[in-house]
């Protein structure tokens, strides 16, 4: 577990940041009175890895392109208050996916998963907005499927049922769905064993050593097609396997 965490954080520096050279971080500003709790370090991270999208918090509202405060859409309250989006940069898209995330399942289940001393700092509002959106996901899942019976299924079992191959002792796509930071180890497979040896991820991946290159046929990706596997990940019903998986127990 320390290895793959070590791996993940690697991941996390190494990923080149698309879109940043032209357009810079997207900007978010939030009060000091939610800044400060430290959300953002924790969440802002987990968002960045997933959608190559870099976010600076910045110290004037005026500024921002996603403003975390008291207007527009609730989305979460601790730390008196209840926070709520507005987008003053909609039209811009990494701003746009920002938001996205911060609204969908995903992004308000890693702020409630935000526990700085083993305690959630966050919860969702009490009263429900009366409209809830339908949960948004990047990623064409669609593609995802193809992608994933492509790349994947040659040792997982990548569909819902048992037609889509694999082989016995690798977990099928549904088994490491059920696992509570599924989203983490897929965002990183690539980083952790055995995948490293035979993937190349486009722009992101060094290109296997001379000494050693792929002992199979190579699994060769892009980050938009990762995105697109993540997105029909995210639609499978996890498989139900009694007791809280913990990552030894595969
Ligand atoms: C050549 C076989 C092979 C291929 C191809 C393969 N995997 Fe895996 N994968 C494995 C094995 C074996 C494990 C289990 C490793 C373990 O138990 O530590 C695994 C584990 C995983 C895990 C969990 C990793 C962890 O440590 O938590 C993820 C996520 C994953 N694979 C995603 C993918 C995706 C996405 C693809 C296709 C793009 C893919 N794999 C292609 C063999 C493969």
């Amino acid at each position: 577990m320390g290895l793959r965490r070590i791996l993940f954080l690697c991941a996390l520096c190494l990923l080149p940041l698309k879109g940043a050279a032209e357009d810079g971080p997207v900007r978010l500003y939030a009060p000091p009175a939610l800044a400060d709790t430290g959300v953002f370090r924790y969440i802002l991270p987990r968002f960045s890895l997933k959608t190559q999208v870099r976010v600076t918090l910045v110290a004037d509202r005026a500024d921002a392109q996603v403003v975390l405060g008291d207007e527009g859409r609730a989305l979460f309250e601790g730390a008196g208050a209840v926070w709520r989006l507005a987008v003053p940069g909609e039209g811009a898209e990494d701003a746009g996916r920002l938001a996205n995330w911060l609204a969908s399942d995903v992004g308000l289940r890693t702020v409630t998963g935000f526990a700085p001393d083993g305690v959630a700092l966050f919860a969702l509002p009490e009263v429900a907005e009366a409209e809830p959106e339908a949960v948004v996901i990047d990623g064409d899942a669609a593609l995802g499927l193809d992608v994933s019976r492509r790349a994947c299924a040659r040792c997982h079992g990548v569909e819902p049922d048992r037609s889509g191959g694999g082989i016995g002792s690798t977990p099928s796509f549904r088994v490491l769905r059920a696992l509570p930071d599924w989203e983490e180890r897929f965002g990183a497979f690539y980083v952790l064993n055995p995948h490293p040896a035979f993937t190349q991820i486009t722009d992101v991946t060094e290109p296997f050593p001379i000494e050693r290159p792929s002992p199979i046929s190579p699994v060769e990706m892009s980050i938009d097609e990762l995105e697109a596997v993540m997105a029909y990940v995210w639609g499978l019903s996890p498989a139900d396997l009694g007791a809280p998986l913990r990552a030894q127990d595969f």
